[in-house]
Order: C-alpha cells, then structure tokens, then sequence
C-alpha cells in the first residue's frame, strides 16, 4: 500500500515550517501579555525615578509616579503587578514592612486608585526591612523560623487591609502559608488568594534585585532556608506543603535553570504555576544585548516562550513592558 506521509524512509518535518502562516498555525505555545507580572519598586520621596544601574530599564519609584506607571501598564496590556518596597528605616525586626502607613501599603491603595483593575501582588518578606538583611527574625544568630513566621503573617495581613489582591511570601520559612492563611482567614480575608514562592532557591542570581531592592544579608547568605540548587524533588514537597496549607498559586524561583522543576510541578500539581524571571536573568540578556552580542528582541521572547512551554501559567519578568509591546507588533 502506498504510504501518503512519507517518501523513502523519513518523515517531512519541514513541511508545516514553510512559512510564517503555517507556522503560527501549529504553534504549541502561545505567549500572551495576560501572562505577565511585572515587579516594580517603591521608594518614599518625591519624584523618584531611579533607574538600577545592573538592571537597564528598571526603576525604583515614588508614590507620586504610580498614576503614571499604571496607566502605561493598562495601555500595554500587563494584568499586574508585583510589589516591593524600600523602607525609609531598617530596624532588627523589619517594622516598616507591617505598619499599615509603609511604603508597600501606600503603592497598594495608589494602585488600586489609580486603575482599580490592575492586579496587585504584593511580595511578602522582611528582607528588605531587617537592618540586618535576613528574611526573618534573628534569634541567637540564626533566623528563627516561628518567631519570623508571625511577623510574615501580620505584613501579609497589612498589605491585605491596604487592598492587596494577592500576597506573595517569599521568605522560605516553614509554616508561613498556614500561618498567614488563618491570619488573613481570622481577619476576615478569606478572599485574599495566597501566591507562594515554594520552591525558591538559594541562587545567585538574585544578584542586581538585592541593589535594587537594598536587601542583600549583612552576614551568612540564606541556604539555610533557600532551597539546594542541586534539588529537585525536595521542590515538589515545598509546593506540596504550600498547597496544603493553603497556597492558591504555587511558584518555582528563579525560571531558566530551573526549567526542569517547573515542568515537574506541572505534572504533578493542577494549582496555578508562577515562574519567576529574576533579576540576574535579565541583566544578563541586557548586558549581552548591550554588547551586540545577542538579538535582545529575539532572546527575550524565547526565554519568555520557554519559560510557558516548561508549564507556567504565570510569568513574573522585568521584560513585561517591553515583551508586552512587542507581542502587540508581532500581532500575537
Ligand atoms: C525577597 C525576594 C528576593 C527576590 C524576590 N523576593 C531576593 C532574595 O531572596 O534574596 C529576588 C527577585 C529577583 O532577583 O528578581 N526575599
């Protein structure tokens, strides 16, 4: 009989590569701008527009410039943001990051004033409040994980109160969604969904946010509650856990050298799956775009792409903006 698929022995592969149409027509995955969150930073002052210097293109902004920069993001597309503030003052116990008057609190209610659909995420953590640099409280030289999670759980609860959609912890201790669930739950935020960054590992390439965010550790460095680049299964137990203390949208963190976990976790969980492009990722593409080495255009849709391809729902990236721009060109 004759075969109709192939001639000789092999299959025709190029045939549905022949051009632009057909390709788009049989394309996998589908990047869109509704996949995007964009993290921003917010500083006290007036008229800040202070761009980080490892990370072109971002800025750290003042309350007053919010009206502006939601308005670009609704005209882009980009469906929200994601939070982090920078203190006026640090203390041992990170105060500003749970006074209902601090810096994150005040973005979420300009927000949310401003363009009352934006989505607004806010990321939960004392790193960038602590005088010390940790994600949580110092007890006898280490980070106490019990006595950190109750402070975690009233900043969740205050970024809930100033109108937060969703809070995002990223601190690592254990505990810390459940603990933050039955607070918002007993304060009557039972409708405040809870993004999760489980399986976050302790990588460098969190490198340019720590300047950006003035959050790099004054001593030690945070293994010893960020997870083992080399471990992947023990990924799948911190969602696991994070799910079942009631995570609604669980995260692996940072996205390209762990494409592999993200994949994991899509097979094995069916919650919502957040990947989060983080700072080193981009600087790297912008300095070697900057060189001329790469086509920045290109090599950030591709990241972008695999990141999708690899099984997240959600995508956490400094390119929003800029990608946001380019899908609407593209006609995507
Ligand atoms: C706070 C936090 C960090 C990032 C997000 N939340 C830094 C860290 O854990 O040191 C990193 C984001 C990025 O690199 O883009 N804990």
């Amino acid at each position: 009989m004759l075969d109709l698929t192939t001639r000789g022995n092999f299959a025709r592969h190029r045939r549905l590569r022949q051009s632009a149409g057909v390709r788009r027509l049989v394309q996998e995955t589908r990047l869109s701008v509704a996949d995007f969150v964009y993290p921003l930073f917010v500083t006290h002052g007036r008229g800040v527009r202070d761009e980080i210097s490892s990370m072109p293109g971002q800025y750290q902004i003042s309350l007053d410039q919010i009206g502006r920069e939601a308005a670009e993001l609704k005209a882009l597309g980009v469906p929200a943001v994601l939070l982090f503030g920078l203190p006026a003052s640090k203390d041992a116990r990170g105060s500003e990051a749970y006074d209902d008057a601090g810096i994150v609190q005040d973005a979420v209610r300009a927000f949310k004033d401003a363009v009352p659909e934006l989505v607004v995420i806010t990321d939960v953590c004392l790193c960038e409040y602590t005088d010390h640099g940790h994600c949580g409280l110092i007890v006898d030289g280490e980070v106490d994980n019990d006595e950190s999670i109750e402070l975690l759980a009233h900043t969740a609860l205050s970024h809930a109160r100033a109108g937060a959609d969703i809070v995002a912890p990223s601190d690592m201790m254990d505990g810390r969604v459940g603990a933050i669930r039955e607070t918002l739950d007993d304060a009557g935020f039972v409708q405040t969904p809870i993004m999760a960054y489980s399986a976050k590992y302790a990588s460098a390439f969190y490198g340019p946010f720590r300047v950006a965010a003035d959050s790099a550790p004054q001593f030690g460095d945070r293994r010893g509650y960020q997870m083992d680049p080399p471990n992947a299964r023990e990924a799948l137990l911190e969602i696991q856990d994070d799910i079942e203390e009631g995570a609604d949208i669980v995260m692996v963190k940072p996205a390209l050298p762990y494409l592999d976990v993200l994949a994991k976790a899509r097979q094995e969980f069916d919650v919502p799956l957040a990947a989060y492009n983080v700072s080193g990722e981009y600087a790297m593409v912008k300095a070697a775009a900057a060189n001329g080495w790469i086509d920045g255009r290109r090599s950030t849709l591709e990241i972008l792409t695999s990141i999708k391809r690899a099984g997240a729902d959600i995508i956490i990236t400094y390119h929003a903006k800029e990608a946001a721009a380019w899908l609407r060109e593209d006609g995507a």
